[in-house]
């Protein structure tokens, strides 16, 4: 989601209403995500590196994320999307854990859009993170056992289907460290629209996009074609 603060920039604003008109963009992207009939959406809201901007900045985003868990989980929750924090949740405020807590335990049936909300994630840490995870779980195999099915096991959404598309807003052609496992063979979008004037429509184009191109897994066009 690039472009917040430049779209506030543009209307001589400061930074932080650019991420609250961001904040409205998502309510209008998940909308569009679930008429669209998306099965999974993971927003990258915060990465490990955001940390790193001016502290006012970093309190402003975290108010944001409060805000945003507070006003919206409950109808959330009544349409039926299942709502997770993906990344190290553990250096944001207590009240902020808690939230997260309830709003995953809330959501947690619930069987329609998949709504992941990527927070103090990074891609990198993601896949040391599994394979820890893995070594640790599995004490008794020795690393040369250690595989791509183990890795895929232990990574954030592991559960879920591999990512589709991914689209980048502001114009950046960049994977910034977001769910770089999981990417692998996911097509990618540009766009130079600004993240807080994204919209349902926005997403129809990029899907579009996405529909008109062949995926062909290392095969050949003739394979795909051919479907063998
Ligand atoms: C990137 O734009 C945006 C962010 C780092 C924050 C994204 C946060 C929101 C959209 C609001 C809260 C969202 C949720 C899910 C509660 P930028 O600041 O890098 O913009 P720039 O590239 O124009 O400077």
């Amino acid at each position: 989601m690039d472009g917040n603060g430049r779209w506030a920039k543009n209307r001589l604003m400061p930074r932080f209403v650019g991420h609250e008109r961001g904040l409205n963009a998502v309510k209008k992207t998940v909308k569009g995500a679930m008429e669209l009939g998306v099965d999974a959406l993971t927003l990258f809201a915060f990465s490990t590196e955001n940390w790193k901007r001016p502290q006012e900045e970093v309190n402003k985003l975290m108010s944001l994320f409060m805000l945003a868990l507070q006003r919206e989980v409950k109808k959330l929750h009544e349409n039926n999307v299942r709502l997770r924090i993906v990344g190290d949740t553990s250096a944001f405020s207590y009240e902020i854990q808690q939230k997260i807590r309830s709003a995953e335990e809330l959501t947690q049936e619930n069987t329609g859009l998949a709504l992941n909300i990527a927070a103090n994630y990074g891609g990198r840490h993601d896949i040391v993170n599994a394979v820890k995870t893995w070594a640790k779980s599995n004490p008794e195999l020795a690393i040369d056992d250690l595989n791509e099915d183990a890795i895929s096991q232990n990574v954030a959404l592991e559960d879920l289907p591999l990512p589709d598309l991914l689209i980048r807003t502001g114009g950046e052609q960049r994977i910034s460290n977001f769910l770089l496992w999981q990417m692998a063979y996911a097509e990618f979008y540009f766009t130079d629209e600004l993240w807080p004037d994204f919209d349902k429509a926005s997403l129809q184009k990029a899907i579009e996009s996405f529909q008109n191109r062949e995926r062909r897994f290392g095969k050949t066009s003739e394979q795909v074609q051919n479907r063998c």
